[in-house]
């Protein structure tokens, strides 16, 4: 696959969103200085950890754009396994380590029809960097729970392939940590508590109100 690093880029994301190739590729910094996250917010993105946009053309049915998703999250946990870290999946777009968030996924897709035409997939891992102070209590890094740093090209080399493996919402399901769990939900400008008690096959989250909370259109914390 066509792969670019750069030393240093405001988003990798933003990046790619300029390119166009005739197939997949992957924009990779070793820092950035404007990392995106969801809902607007700032990705903290030190040298050492991995900054990743993978760009997927005509991935799948406009329906089934979670499984996108769902995928990205199954192989950054699977890639941390083979790196001796257990990760689990944090509905909808987070890895976690524990308690910690690990990774953070953020997708924009644009459409054509009835399937989904480009897939920009941003993906940034905590792996050798030091986390800012304010993040210290919330995130982790590989190499803290490894106790040793992670070869950085590696583990792009095993992402990079795990992100092409096919994974079943079932394999989603048994990695997710939100199932079983209180949660609380922040859906606008409201926010409750709840519990979550499994994943649709669509990837909504199902509480045990009855509510059935859409992946993209709300956000959970433990
Ligand atoms: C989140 O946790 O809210 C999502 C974070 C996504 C961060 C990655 S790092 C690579 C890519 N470039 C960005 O600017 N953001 C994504």
């Amino acid at each position: 696959m066509k792969t670019k690093i750069f030393d240093k880029l405001p988003s990798t994301n933003d990046y790619a969103a300029l390119v166009d190739e005739d197939e997949d590729f992957a924009i990779v910094a070793n820092e950035q200085t404007g990392g995106k996250g969801t809902k607007g917010r700032t990705f903290s993105s030190k040298r050492g950890g991995l900054y990743l946009t993978l760009v997927k053309y005509d991935p799948c049915l406009a329906k089934d754009a979670f499984s996108i998703m769902a995928t990205s999250c199954l192989a950054v946990a699977r890639t941390l396994g083979e790196f001796g870290v257990d990760a689990k999946i944090k509905w909808a777009n987070d890895v976690y380590v524990g308690e910690k968030k690990i990774c953070g996924i953020l997708i924009k897709n644009s459409f054509q029809g009835e399937r989904v035409k480009k897939s920009i997939i941003g993906i940034g891992v905590n792996l050798n960097n030091e986390l800012p102070g304010e993040l210290r209590d919330i995130a982790t890094t590989a190499k803290e729970n490894l106790g040793k740093e992670v070869d950085r090209d590696n583990f792009l080399a095993a992402l990079l392939k795990n992100l092409y493996e096919h994974y079943s919402i079932d394999e989603y399901r048994a990695k997710s940590m939100a199932i079983g769990r209180r949660i609380k939900v922040f859906e606008g400008e409201t926010t409750y508590d709840a519990e979550a008690v499994g994943v649709a096959d669509n990837g909504n989250l199902i509480l045990s109100n009855g509510k059935i909370l859409s992946y993209g259109e709300v956000s959970v914390k433990f």
